[in-house]
């Protein structure tokens, strides 16, 4: 299949390097245009595009079609110890849509729940080839569109930002020869054990498949690292959740540094995270099927990462929803008060919850700010949770907890809705659409479009200067779809587009 000289080069460079790159199938990006705003709402179009984690990828030998990984074991002859099955083994290209379920157009990201035999997937927004699109933002917004109608209970439609390198560790493991062109270098605040590779080395040691997922297992390394979580859904509950590590950038860690089982406060990260919920804050009809916030419709969500000196102090959230500007639900938890996530309101909460206070001890929103100002990757997934049902999301949790306890109620769903093997038998044509990715200054990615809301009721959006009330809409916006009460007009040189029968947009 390889030209002869190229299997020679292939295996000398096998002898030296690790984590090499497949050569069965190409890999190109799909492309996914974002934008960037300046003060005066004017926004640039930039060519991004997206790429697929390694860890769904074929994982074969370098010199043959022989599988490395099946399933959830490795390949005990080609992958004895960490540094030689690196060496052996390769990652390669992957067939987007057919394989994965992964399709782009335009602006829209569509990630499907289950194709053939893979569940979920996740993705990560590209500059270049070669580099992760860096987000910086602090005192900047980023907003986004979500349909995620075709959710329910157990899954959660994902788009965060962790703190990855921009090439994904290929300069600091030169024994990672996959970089970010092949979706490498992933790490969070929960210190997954489950990556294949972890700092360019396999993660074969005490590798142990999962009792329930055929395709995962878990290691002995974790990778861990700052996340910051701006949107994590269903229709029946939504969450924006900050962790700080005392690590700065990707970590490997082993031991009681990834905060495992019982030892979940002892870990270098903050893995329950200062989550604003609003179900679980207690406002219970805010979010949801035809309430204030309609999940049944696209939702434009923003979210503002204010800072003082150089110091974020808090994290705020607004929803813009058929040309009207939605202020988030305030808590009201006893003691809990505001709409927006400051370590005072962090505080507060894990008062209330009597929630273990792991955001203040690892660092809280300084921390978080300095990895927003250093520069976080843009992860977008679709996943069921076979640690917990996504219970923590949407249900109430801890399980033998009272429900009427403050912040155990976190959605409507039942305590059995998110058993895996459930969610992906009866909701496998699930999916989500992520649109419309821009970021700025405050108040300049968007603007209220019809009357009954108006970007100047916020108390963050007064330089907002796009579109006015009744104006041709800007490209990119929506203008019609189930439920659109707003204009259809758009700018001079678009026009409405149907994406889907929720979403047409001006392009
Ligand atoms: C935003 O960009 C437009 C078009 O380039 C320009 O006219 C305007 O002055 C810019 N605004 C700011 C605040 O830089
Ligand atoms: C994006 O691609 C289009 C079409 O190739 C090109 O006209 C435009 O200048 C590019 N934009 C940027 C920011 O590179
Ligand atoms: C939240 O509380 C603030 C301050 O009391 C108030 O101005 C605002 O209207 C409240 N928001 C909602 C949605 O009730
Ligand atoms: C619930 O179970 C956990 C783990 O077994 C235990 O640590 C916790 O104290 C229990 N909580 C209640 C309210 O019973």
């Amino acid at each position: 299949m390889f030209p002869t000289t190229a299997l020679i080069s292939l295996c000398l460079l096998a002898v030296a390097y690790g984590q090499q790159i497949g050569t069965q199938m190409a890999e190109n990006h799909p492309a996914l245009k974002t934008q960037t705003c300046n003060a005066s709402g004017v926004c640039t179009t930039l060519n991004t595009s997206i790429v697929l984690d390694s860890n769904w990828r074929w994982t074969h030998q370098t010199s043959s079609t022989t599988n490395c990984y099946t399933g959830n074991t490795w390949n005990a002859a080609l992958c004895p110890d960490p540094t030689t099955c690196a060496a052996n083994c390769a990652v390669d290209g992957a067939d987007y849509a057919g394989t994965y379920g992964i399709t782009t157009s335009g602006n829209a990201l569509t990630i499907r729940f289950v194709t053939g035999s893979n569940i979920g997937s996740r993705v990560y927004l590209m500059a270049d080839t070669d580099h992760y699109q860096m987000f910086s933002l602090l005192n900047q917004e980023f907003t986004f569109t979500v349909d995620m109608s075709h959710l329910g209970c157990g899954l959660n439609g994902a788009l965060y930002l962790t703190e990855m390198d921009a090439d994904g560790g290929m300069s600091k493991f030169p024994s990672n020869k996959a970089g970010a062109r092949y979706g490498t270098g992933y790490c969070d605040a929960q210190c997954p054990h489950d990556l294949k590779f972890i700092n360019g080395q396999a993660n074969v040691l005490n590798w142990t498949p999962s009792a329930t997922d055929a395709n995962s297992g878990a290691g002995m390394f974790g990778t861990c690292c700052n996340e910051m979580d701006i949107w994590e859904a269903n229709p029946n509950a939504a969450a924006f959740t900050p962790h700080s590590c005392s690590v700065v950038g990707q970590t490997r860690c082993s031991g009681v540094d990834c905060g495992d089982g019982d030892e979940r406060s002892e870990g270098v990260c903050d893995k329950d995270g200062c989550d604003f919920n609003s179900f679980r804050m207690g406002v219970k009809n805010f979010l949801g099927p035809g309430l204030t916030v309609d999940t049944n419709l696209p939702i434009t969500v923003v979210t503002q990462f204010i800072a003082s000196s150089g110091t974020l102090t808090e994290i705020r959230r607004l929803y813009v929803q058929n040309g009207k500007v939605i202020q988030n639900s305030n808590a009201t938890l006893p003691g809990v008060t505001g709409n927006s996530v400051s370590d005072s309101f962090c505080n507060a909460q894990k008062a209330a919850t009597g929630d273990p206070n792991t955001f203040e001890s690892r660092g809280g929103l300084k921390t978080m700010g300095a990895a927003l100002q250093k520069g976080m990757v843009l992860a977008m997934s679709l996943w069921d949770d076979h640690a917990a049902g996504m219970l923590w999301l949407d249900s109430n949790f801890p399980l033998n907890a009272s429900a009427t306890a403050p912040g155990v109620a976190r959605g409507p769903c039942s305590a059995t809705s998110g058993d895996p093997k459930t969610v992906e038998s009866t909701q496998g044509n699930a999916f989500v659409v992520f649109s419309n990715i821009k970021t700025g200054p405050i108040g300049s990615t968007f603007a209220a479009t019809s009357s009954g809301g108006s970007a100047g009721t916020t108390t963050s959006s007064s330089t907002a200067s796009a579109p006015t009330e009744g104006g041709p809409l800007p490209q990119f916006s929506q203008c019609g779809g189930q439920g659109w009460t707003g204009s259809g007009t758009c700018v001079a040189g678009t026009t409405c587009v149907v994406q889907n029968p929720f979403f047409f947009q001006c392009l």
